[in-house]
């Protein structure tokens, strides 16, 4: 295969090189196709499938697949907005996520989500599932009611930090991100400077004694729309 080859987005023709994800080379050419366990720098892990885009017609998560000479990729489409709108309705109900009580919002990427894909409420019931909050850590704390268990604080504190403070325990809807110490984040060896602190798109690890410090209004997706930033480079 070539090392450098061009293929379709939504119409448009982008480069690409040998190698790249099809949402790497879609981020360069200012393509925003939208995704939550997905993070630069972090190994791409295909969990949340919010990326899910149509390659030759058939579904595939752009952040793990590879971007191919002349394949025909959809991305923003009815369909696909429908089905994001769907996954990200479930992240919702699924936890316990009250926005306007929380230190993350206008910096979190679910609820900016939420209002890029024009969601004003979930058609899912909710299902208030008891979860645990751990706030034993001196500096930090982990809220597992946000949790999306995108597992980015996972790959985080593996690869970056070298520390494995995070991993899954469970499965299905008992599945719960868990601290490496016998149960208590004050036992692990996290520090809130730590990669896998800054990695959570959620409120779920938090750091503590800076909260407010942004007025509500002045934050990130206050402003612009999730995905901004990408589209704004394209020429
Ligand atoms: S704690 Fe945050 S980063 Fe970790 S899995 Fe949950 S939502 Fe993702
Ligand atoms: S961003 Fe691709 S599966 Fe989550």
């Amino acid at each position: 295969m070539a090392d450098n080859f061009t293929f379709i987005i939504d119409g448009t023709e982008i480069p690409a090189r040998q190698g790249q994800t099809i949402l790497k080379a879609a981020d360069e050419a200012g393509i925003y196709i939208p995704r939550l366990c997905n993070k630069d720098g972090l190994e791409p892990y295909g969990a949340c499938r919010v990326c899910t885009v149509l390659v030759n017609g058939r579904p595939q998560s752009a952040c793990t697949q590879p971007a191919q000479p002349g394949i025909i990729v959809e991305n923003d489409t009815e369909e696909l907005t429908e089905m994001r709108k769907q996954l990200i309705e479930m992240l919702f109900v699924e936890g316990n996520h009250f926005c306007m009580f929380c230190e993350k919002s206008g910096n979190c990427e679910l609820q900016a989500l939420g209002y890029r894909l024009g969601i004003a409420a979930p058609r899912f019931p909710f299902m208030f599932p008891q979860r645990e909050l751990d706030a034993t850590h001196p500096e930090v704390f982990v809220d597992r009611n946000r949790c999306i268990l995108c597992g980015r604080c996972v790959r985080a504190s593996r690869d970056q930090d070298g520390k494995n403070v995070f991993q899954f325990t469970g499965r299905g809807i008992k599945k719960r991100i868990s601290v490496n110490a016998t149960s208590r984040l004050a036992d692990t060896e996290l520090k809130s400077a730590d990669k896998a602190v800054a990695a959570c798109p959620v409120g779920s690890i938090l750091k503590k004694g800076v909260g407010y410090a942004v007025p509500i209004g002045e934050r990130i997706y206050d402003h612009k729309p999730i995905g901004s930033d990408i589209e704004s480079k394209a020429k």
